[in-house]
């Protein structure tokens, strides 16, 4: 096995609560299973929408020391209390690698950190501006893309932990092939990333392994036999007639 810096997460028995999160699939399922085994430096949680996704990423952050709401390890700003308490259940095996850099990455609220790195940058300091090591412009000031990729381009430096969530959200096809590349820099500069994605573009990343999360099972699966892989295949490949089947048989209003 690769010399990753999370090897492992299971949960410590578990309270005995209702709602949210702890009546959530994903965590029984992760409970019943005894835990979770990383092997390759890219990690995808695939899943429907609702499934936990997003709640397990941000757990597993959490218990890795980032902000709920993103940014790097340094990053302290909350505009909302939301987070889950399931960070305080989850064990995190580590190696012993020294994990130089790191940064947790929500599509949802990438807004918040590009407000926090701009307030930074109007406070009084002795070093260079923050933004400095995002590519000089204001996240702000750039397109949804542009800021995300100008952030992995100049600010992700390599012997790393990217804990990212929908990244494919700002990004074109193009760009997030470019995305692939950078993440395929960084692994060879021994970082390791956990993302959550929709994406079958991104999900077919090299070696990469892909766990879905189902109403039943934490699985590994291969790319391909996920429903996204699926049924954006049979899209592609014959558009025509699955919008004959979607539209076809509406009734008329
Ligand atoms: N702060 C919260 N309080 C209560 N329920 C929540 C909270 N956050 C999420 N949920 C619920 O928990 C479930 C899992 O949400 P989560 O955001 O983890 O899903 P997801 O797999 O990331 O979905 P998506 O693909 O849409 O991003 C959803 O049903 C959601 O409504
Ligand atoms: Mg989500």
């Amino acid at each position: 096995m690769k010399d990753l810096f999370i090897k492992q997460i299971r949960l410590d028995p578990l309270p005995i609560e209702k709602g949210y999160p702890w009546e959530l699939p994903v965590v029984k399922n992760l409970a019943k299973a005894g835990g979770l085994e990383f092997h390759s430096p890219v990690t995808f949680f695939v899943g429907e929408n609702g499934i936990g996704k997003s709640t397990l990423i941000e757990a597993i952050a959490l218990a890795m020391g980032f902000n709920p709401e993103g940014g790097s390890k340094s990053f302290r700003f909350s505009t909302e209390d939301s987070h889950s308490q399931l960070s305080e259940h989850l064990l995190v095996t580590r190696s012993l690698k020294r994990q130089r850099d790191g940064f947790f990455l929500r599509a949802e609220s990438f807004y918040n950190v590009a407000s926090y790195i701009d307030e930074l940058d109007r406070q009084p300091a002795l070093g260079p501006p923050i933004i400095n090591s995002y590519g000089g412009i204001s996240l702000h000031k750039q397109s949804h893309g542009e800021s995300f990729l100008a952030l992995v381009e100049n600010r992700f430096g390599g012997n790393g932990l990217y804990i990212l969530d929908e990244p494919e959200a700002a990004l074109s096809p193009a760009r997030l092939m470019r995305l692939m590349v950078l993440i395929r820099d960084l692994v060879q500069k021994g970082s390791q990333f956990i993302i959550s994605t929709h994406s079958p573009i991104l999900m077919s990343y090299p070696d990469a392994e892909v766990y879905q999360l189902t109403e039943t099972a934490i699985e590994p699966v291969s790319y391909r036999n996920t429903e996204h892989f699926r049924l954006t295949q049979q899209f592609v490949n014959d558009t025509e007639r699955m919008l004959k089947y979607l539209f076809d048989d509406t009734p008329n209003e």
